[in-house]
């Protein structure tokens, strides 16, 4: 599944570029809208005028699941099942969600999960059967601390966690503006893998490819996969499938940030002992201090920098 705490951060856009990256390289995969009433995988996918049923359809007995997707103009291992304008929050049932997965999971490499924002039903729904997350933030505060809240259910809501497994975690950092992180205006990446503690799966630029794209209702990675936005996706989807991929913000700027590799920034310690410049990113430090101090791991952590952050 692909969530966040926070809405708008890019779930849909990474959704559509992900599964399109791992489709181009011939794995079968399948995108789900989980967002009841919003519907916008489809128009990211260009598939809105090839809608006519839907998942909650499919839930409902009124169509079979191969009448509802979407098989991809350009990518033929890529489907599309789209969401239902119907803002009805109960339209999709627990049953009729398992049966679905259940019927698409031997089908295809890769079923993934567009969730709704937010921690109610839709997003509970989305990452209940799901075998891995990608985390979706943003480097500023609010993005960061919501997907605490998110990691907390990922551990105790899904089937996985119910079996006593442990479900596999990325962190899909997006929007990371290198101008504004080189004046100061944005967390540092080290902040946010710090206090999320979670694997870092991509570094996506802010760009407006995306805005391009989406007019397009081509995915990054099938619409241009070589500008910097479109590598940032490929490589992420080549680390989901378990290629080492070297971690770098690709960059379509020449000069400073071209392709300079976050981990020679972490190891020189650079990302360490830089100061804070501004209120979001010293209130970060503070919080972190202070967990620091009080030896906080795992859980306890996280509820602490939660609500730290939050200032209560
Ligand atoms: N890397 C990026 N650079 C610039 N704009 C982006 C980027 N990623 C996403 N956006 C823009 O941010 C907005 C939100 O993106 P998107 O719809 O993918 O987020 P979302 O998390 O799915 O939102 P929601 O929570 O509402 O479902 C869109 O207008 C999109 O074009
Ligand atoms: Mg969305």
């Amino acid at each position: 599944m692909v969530t966040s705490g926070k809405g708008g951060v890019g779930k849909t856009t990474s959704t559509a570029a992900l599964g399109a990256a791992l489709a181009r390289t011939g794995q079968a995969v399948v995108v789900i809208d989980f967002d009841m009433g919003l519907r916008n995988l489809d128009l990211v996918m260009g598939a809105e005028l090839r809608v006519v049923y839907d998942f909650v359809d499919v839930i409902q007995g009124a169509a079979k699941l191969p009448q509802a997707l979407i098989r991809d103009k350009r990518i033929e291992t890529l489907f599309l099942l789209p969401a239902s304008q119907t803002r009805d929050k109960d339209a999709l049932t627990e049953d009729g969600v398992a049966r679905v997965i259940e019927e698409l999971r031997p089908k295809f490499d890769w079923v993934i999960c567009d969730s709704p924002a937010g921690i109610e039903r839709g997003a509970t729904l989305a990452m209940r059967h799901a075998d891995a997350a990608v985390i979706v933030a943003n480097p500023e505060v609010s993005s960061v601390s919501d997907s605490h809240r998110i990691i907390g259910l990922l551990d105790a809501k899904t089937e996985k966690a119910e079996k006593g497994e442990r479900i596999e975690k990325h962190l899909l950092l997006t929007r990371y503006d290198a101008a504004r992180a080189a004046r100061g205006e944005m967390l540092t990446i080290g902040d946010v893998l710090e206090i999320l503690s979670t694997p870092l799966l991509g570094i996506i630029p802010e760009s407006e490819e995306v805005l391009r794209a989406s007019n397009f209702g081509s995915p990054i990675t099938i619409g241009n996969p070589s500008s910097a936005i479109g590598r940032a996706y490929v490589d992420a989807a080549r680390r989901l499938k378990g290629e080492v991929v070297e971690m770098t913000i690709p960059s379509d700027k020449k000069g400073l940030f071209t392709r300079r590799t976050f981990m020679s920034d972490r190891l020189s310690g650079r990302t360490a002992v830089e100061p804070a410049v501004n209120s979001q990113q010293q209130k970060m430090k503070d919080c972190n201090a202070t967990a620091g101090e009080q030896k906080l791991t795992g859980d306890a952590r996280r509820t602490f920098m939660r609500s730290c952050l939050k200032g209560t």
